[in-house]
């Protein structure tokens, strides 16, 4: 998988994606570790005076601009934004006409202090009873200083609807952040997947946390404003700092960054659902209680429950701390999830998980440890026909730099791996099948290298019974019984 598939022929290039994903996806052949060597700009954070956080000109003008999915399925937006210098109403118009905006609605809007630092007035509003599949206007802030944006609504829930993810995960806010974040741009993809560790503020001090906050939201902003990103919390979201009299976990991101839990009957904005067009999106948080009995794993079991793969064939879990990881960064630290939830993510044959937390790209086969129960049963994990792919995304190129040395040999349940930065793209094509892309950053330029196509967990595996199905009602019906006869 060293070679650029870019250079060779369309066609060629689809029998090769689909030969990978049976040999990559589905068996357990012996995984490959990548040995390209990079040119790697360095980990530092882009200087505030750079253009890429600029502030936008005019007295209280929105900045910080992002958007999220507002209701469980897709037909509701969240708006959220800054304004420094003074309150002003949470106003959002909107339409499907450049420069008309028929409807508007009112949100909310608070600040706060951490340590000395004081935030700007934070407004979120909902924007809900949007049409399907329809492209909106919208506008926020007044007079000279109004800035106007646009989104696109998802297509109807529908098990066949296409839809292009982008999971990008530990973004940071340096100059490889910036060519993630321009590569993912570029993929044309539609909501991004966003896997934690958002600003990385919290490796500052005093008041340059909060000011590095700022910093990051106007950073993202071309993107954010114009396609929901789905938040999943990471470690540098905790932000739990005594000396500097903070001890409130996740306070400023909570502040700032809305999730529609309440619609998912979550009972907390750090772990909640998303149904959009074909996919059931679960999103888990890694640093709040999740064993037996907790709120996070009393929803959790509830929300399994809930998921309709007739209706959303594709079930995607997100969360921070990777379940299998052979880097030597962070190794293990997703074995007390795994013990916890494994059996369920087997069971309700989830498609793929993603997490980020380690700074390298790494993919799994099809493996699971659900046998193994301390007095018995073999404590590795097997090959699984019912488990999901397990991805690591934690590339997005923040300033602590990457991860770049991986346990040796590699296990066997690791697939491929290899320490660059990058972002995935999942195009999901229809119920059955979507093709997946894991895209470096090489020196500025996107380079495609893990590619596959992968099987729904739901439709692939059940399409015996399906036609099993089909023909009982064809079948004819015993007399006696009413059972039918083949
Ligand atoms: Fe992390």
């Amino acid at each position: 998988m060293q070679t650029n598939m870019n250079v060779w022929p369309s066609s060629f290039r689809i029998v090769l994606i689909a030969l990978v994903s049976f040999s990559f996806v589905n068996c357990g052949s012996a995984g490959i570790t990548s040995s390209f060597m990079r040119s790697e700009w360095p980990s530092i954070d882009i200087p505030l005076d750079n253009k890429v956080f600029e502030v936008p000109k005019g007295y209280n003008a929105p900045q910080q601009v992002h958007i999220t999915q507002g209701d469980y399925d897709g037909k509701a937006v969240i708006i959220s934004w800054v304004t420094r210098e003074e309150p002003s109403p949470s106003k959002v118009q909107y339409g499907i006409s450049e420069k008309q905006y028929k409807f508007s609605n009112e949100g909310t809007v608070t600040n706060y202090t951490f340590y000395k630092y004081d935030s700007g007035y934070i407004h979120h509003c909902l924007v809900d009873g949007l049409e399907y599949d329809t492209k909106y206007y919208y506008k926020i802030g007044e007079g000279d200083s109004a800035r106007t944006f646009w989104f696109q609504t998802p297509p109807k829930i529908n098990p066949d609807a296409p839809y292009t993810f982008g999971i990008i995960g530990d973004l940071g806010q340096t100059y490889n952040s910036l060519s993630t974040l321009e590569h993912y741009i570029q993929s044309g993809a539609q909501a991004v997947l966003f896997v934690g560790d958002l600003s990385y503020a919290d490796r500052y001090e005093n008041n340059d946390v909060g000011i590095r906050w700022d910093s990051w939201a106007r950073f993202v902003e071309q993107s954010t404003a114009y396609q929901p990103w789905i938040w999943t919390v990471g470690n540098h979201e905790i932000e739990f700092f005594p000396e500097m009299g903070e001890v409130q976990p996740f306070r400023n991101y909570l502040y700032r960054y809305s999730t529609p839990f309440l619609a998912a009957r979550s009972t907390s904005p750090l772990w909640y659902a998303i149904r959009r067009a074909s996919a059931h999106v679960i999103v888990l948080s890694s640093y709040s209680p999740f064993v037996k009995y907790t709120p996070q794993w009393r929803w959790l079991r509830a929300e399994l429950a809930r998921v309709d793969r007739e209706k959303t064939p594709w079930l995607i879990v997100l969360m921070h701390v990777p379940i299998y990881n052979s880097n030597v960064a962070h190794f293990m630290e997703g074995e007390s999830m795994r013990s916890v939830y494994e059996r369920w993510f087997v069971h309700y044959k989830v498609d793929l998980i993603f997490a980020g937390h380690v700074h390298a790209y790494e993919r799994s086969y099809r493996i699971s440890n659900i046998h193994y129960n301390v007095s018995s049963g073999d404590p590795y994990p097997v090959p699984d026909k019912s488990a999901p792919v397990y991805i690591t995304v934690g590339d997005g190129g923040n300033q602590e730099g990457l991860a770049g040395r991986y346990r040796d040999p590699q296990p066997d349940y690791s697939a491929f791996r290899e320490a660059s930065y990058g972002h995935s793209t999942l195009e999901i094509m229809n119920r059955t099948h979507a093709t997946y892309h894991w895209n470096r950053n090489d020196d500025g330029k996107k380079v495609e290298m893990d590619s596959f196509v992968l099987f729904n967990q739901y439709w692939a595996g059940n399409l015996q019974r399906r036609r099993l199905k089909k023909n009982h009602l064809k079948a004819p019906l015993d007399r006696k019984t009413g059972i039918a006869t083949y």
